[in-house]
């Protein structure tokens, strides 16, 4: 019995500056899956003409993606790095999965009502169809496992309705030309093109607040920018910005539950903890009991220590174009044969002629 090969893929979108949010929700964690993965990290360029078609420097912030994914420390020989424009296949199989999923399934996506708005006979085609493109790049590579938030949970089921939609659609074409794969879909045993692809948790998933405000997300759009910690910010800029960030008067508690009810304080807490790689536990048993006035200087310290490097990196990176070019198109000439090998098999299966 053939199984789908284990495949990690994902995405981040080139429009604004990366954050902390963007860095523990995202980045530290593809680091972390390249030892044990097979993995495929795209800049989805594509995907940042469905809200805003024209942008002045998205080759810019296509970079600066591509930039924050080395300077983290993903390797791009081990892994696959590159932009989603470079390997139309994903635009393509977007389509044919534009045909396979149903106008109510989009319409139904919270990404969408919330970027659409009240306005939504107004909104474009591409923003309704976006969780197409996605699955899409999932399924191009069919990827088993994709590291995503919780804000993509949604799309990424999608993703598994398009794969199963296909999967049934075509199970005879698949069975006779013999392309099917056995899987399990809960105790059932299947047999299926796409495979169905699950979300990857890793570790504490921390949700990083606003430094301003501890019940809203910290967020590129904030109009403040003591809001956030850019992943471009100087080691004094990312002190300063721990040191005023918004606390209540109160000592950290002396265990974890006593975080209820408290935003700022949970929020610096997680943040501590998802940096230094520990759990909230651990963090409250090193500082319950002290003021921010102690716990600040070590958060920022901490912070400094993980975070400047990245920073610098990223900079000197980005001062060498011609290199993070050279990256993106070895990773997309290595993408392309794989995508290749799969859109000839769905050509096939679907019946377009195409060789
Ligand atoms: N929609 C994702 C986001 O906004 C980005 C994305 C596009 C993605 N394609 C993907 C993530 C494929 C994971 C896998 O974060």
């Amino acid at each position: 019995m053939s199984e789908f090969k284990q495949l990690v893929f994902s995405g981040v979108q080139p429009t604004g500056n990366l954050h902390l949010g963007n860095y523990l929700g995202a980045l530290q964690k593809f680091v972390a899956l390249q030892d044990t993965y097979e993995c495929i990290y795209c800049v989805v360029d594509m995907h940042s003409l469905t809200a805003t078609l024209v942008h002045d420097d998205l080759v810019e912030q296509t970079r600066g993606i591509a930039a924050a994914y080395l300077a983290c420390g993903l390797d791009p020989k081990k892994n696959i790095i590159f932009n989603q424009a470079r390997v139309p296949q994903h635009a393509e199989l977007a389509w044919i999965f534009n045909c396979v999923a149903r106008i109510g399934w989009m319409n139904r996506m919270t990404q969408f009502k919330d970027k659409a708005g009240k306005d939504r006979e107004n909104a474009s085609l591409g923003l309704l169809a976006y969780p197409s493109l996605m699955a899409a790049d999932i399924l191009l590579y069919r990827a088993t496992h994709v590291p995503v938030g919780e804000d993509q949970k949604q799309h990424l089921e999608l993703t598994r309705d398009i794969a199963q939609k296909f999967n049934n659609d075509f199970s005879e074409k698949i069975a006779n030309l013999g392309y099917g794969v056995e899987m399990m879909v809960g105790e059932e045993q299947v047999n299926g093109f796409f495979p169905l692809t699950e979300p990857l948790i890793e570790g504490p998933a921390p949700r990083v607040m606003s430094l301003r405000d501890g019940s809203k997300k910290m967020s590129k759009s904030d109009p403040s920018d003591l809001s956030r910690i850019n992943l471009l910010d100087d080691a004094d800029t990312i002190a300063r910005k721990i040191k005023k960030a918004k606390t209540d008067p109160a000592p950290l508690p002396g265990d974890v539950e006593g975080l209820a009810g408290r935003p700022e304080a949970d929020n610096l807490v997680g943040i501590y903890a998802a940096l230094a790689g520990v759990s909230r536990e651990n963090v409250i048993e090193e500082f319950g009991g002290r003021q921010f006035s102690e716990f600040k200087p070590a958060l920022a310290d901490l912070a400094v220590e993980k975070l400047a490097p990245i920073g610098e990196e990223m900079r000197r990176l980005k001062a060498d174009p011609a290199y993070i070019d050279s990256v993106l198109r070895d990773g997309g000439e290595r993408a392309s044969v794989k995508a290749e090998a799969t859109m000839k098999q769905v050509h096939e299966i679907v019946g377009l002629l195409a060789n």
